[in-house]
């Protein structure tokens, strides 16, 4: 495969914000590229789930640009509709059989309507049966072949599946569409290896699947001339790579090396999980500034005995040893989680063990849910004994705890100066940014600051979920 070609949306429709990119060999040739091949055709995407699928969107819609396709707003008006879709709760692949009726109409005009990512795993070809108006269904771990699937239903095949799982492939292409101009995702391993018994992802995104290094830092080195500073790197277990190359470098390693591409001033990664956390990792966090000071370690329970249920191969002890470590390190770094209130068997006793836990470790966020029988999954065959009404009530009590938590962690960063890189204005006059511990800030400045720099702000006041505060000249 050619060197990758990675482009920001605004660096073809619009002039990049930094001279170095706007002149930069990758723009001109994307921008080239873009122009010379358009085949009049348009698509419409729309993204549900998780960070993983937004940049696998970012990826499609480069696939369809290189093929000469134009993006619009809405499947009105497009030649090829598509949905990339979340499985992970039932509420998530609902949705989006909702959109499918919605398109129907639109599907007789002859347009083509498509379903990618894990509900298009999960289902399969029951999709056709359920909406016999798709014509492409196409789970993630077999994107390599989006350019042959479309060519055939540009040739006029009526239907074609993608949903292969034995790739040992990642999903690479020769186009980026990235749609954020400051934070540029990156994916460093695809799949999932572990069992968790009540998740889908296994299933609908295949086995663990790392890149090599080389790659990463090639694509991280281009992310730099585009004039990106911040890159987040990717995968459902980030913390679990394993380089295939004869470097063979560690997770902590690569974090390192990735910190050290000359021009990143922020790297972030997500998701870690604690069976796989070690020191090594805080040691790099502390050792390098450009690693953001932030861990999001998803705990999903305070109860050994229903970790033990949910098959998360660590203990309430053990994931509180990993978070020992992360407090001991010598600037402070963030800790954010998931939890799962609800879980099959989960007491009262077990639900006050995952308040404690929240009380211990201080979250500076969490996004909580309640159990959602998947199919195919362990935890469906076990019985979903809390009712309904009990896990609204538990999660419930939980967001508000943890709220709590959040002001008050929040509130002792007034007075402080923070650095925040400028992403966008919240209302006129007001700037919103994030710190490196990934807090929002709203800050006013005496002159305005240009979106992409990074500026300090003095903090003035706290909510429970952004700083407010003011740019120091
Ligand atoms: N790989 C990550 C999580 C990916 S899914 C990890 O292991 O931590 C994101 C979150 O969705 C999970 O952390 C979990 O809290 C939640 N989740 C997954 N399956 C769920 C289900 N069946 N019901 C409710 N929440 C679920
Ligand atoms: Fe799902 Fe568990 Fe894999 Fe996370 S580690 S994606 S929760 S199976
Ligand atoms: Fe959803 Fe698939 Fe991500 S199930 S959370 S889109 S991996």
């Amino acid at each position: 495969m050619p060197d990758a070609i990675h482009v920001r949306l605004d660096a073809l429709a619009s002039p990049p914000p930094t001279a170095a990119a706007r002149d930069s060999a990758a723009a001109d040739e994307l921008r080239a590229a873009w122009r010379a091949r358009p085949n009049g055709r348009t698509f419409y995407l729309e993204t549900f789930g998780c960070q993983m699928n937004v940049h696998d969107s970012e990826k499609v819609a480069g696939v369809l640009f290189a093929r000469g396709y134009r993006q619009v707003d809405a499947p009105d008006d497009a030649d090829l509709v598509l949905y990339n879709t979340c499985s992970i709760r039932e509420k998530a692949a609902q949705k989006v059989f909702s959109r499918l009726g919605q398109v129907r109409g639109v599907a007789r005009d002859g347009k083509v309507i498509g379903v990618l990512g894990c509900v298009a795993q999960q289902e399969g070809e029951q999709i056709f049966e359920r909406a016999p108006w798709v014509r492409l269904v196409c789970g993630s771990a077999s994107y390599r072949r989006l350019p042959e699937l479309v060519a055939q239903l540009e040739a006029g095949d009526t239907r074609v599946t993608g949903l292969e799982l034995d790739t040992d492939e990642t999903f690479e292409t020769d186009f980026t569409r990235r749609d954020n101009p400051f934070r540029a995702y990156l994916t460093i391993i695809e799949g999932c290896d572990k069992a968790c018994a009540y998740c889908v992802v296994p299933m609908t995104r295949g086995p663990e699947r790392s890149r090599t290094s080389e790659s990463i830092l090639r694509e991280v080195r281009g992310l730099v001339e585009l004039g990106y500073t911040e890159v987040q790197l990717l995968g459902q277990n980030v913390n679990s790579y394993r380089d295939p190359s004869p470097a063979r470098l560690d997770f902590a390693e690569l974090l390192e090396a990735v910190a050290e591409v000359p021009g990143v001033r922020r790297v972030r990664f997500t998701t870690s999980h604690p069976r796989d956390f070690t020191p090594a990792i805080v040691r790099a966090i502390e050792r390098q500034p450009a690693l953001c000071d932030h861990v999001h370690l998803p705990v999903q329970s305070g109860s050994s005995r229903v970790l033990a249920a949910m098959r998360r191969d660590y203990s309430r002890e053990e994931y509180l040893e990993r978070v020992a470590w992360v407090h001991r390190a010598r600037r402070p770094i963030s800790l954010t989680t998931d939890i799962i209130v609800g879980f099959p068997g989960e007491t009262e006793r077990d639900f006050e063990d995952t308040l404690s836990l929240l009380d211990l470790v201080q979250y500076d966020g969490a996004f909580s849910f309640k159990f959602s029988p998947r199919p195919n999954t362990a935890a469906l065959r076990m019985p979903d004994d809390v009712p309904e009404e009990e896990k609204g009530r538990r999660l419930a009590i939980l967001q508000e705890r943890q709220r709590e938590i959040q002001q008050a962690r929040n509130e002792r960063l007034v007075g402080q100066r923070l650095e925040v890189l400028v992403e966008g204005r919240s209302r006129p006059g007001q700037w919103a940014g994030r710190t490196s511990s990934n807090r929002m800030v709203n800050f006013t400045s005496p002159e305005p600051p240009a979106l992409g720099e990074y500026r300090e702000v003095v903090i003035h006041r706290a909510g429970p979920n952004s700083l407010v505060g003011e740019a120091v000249i």
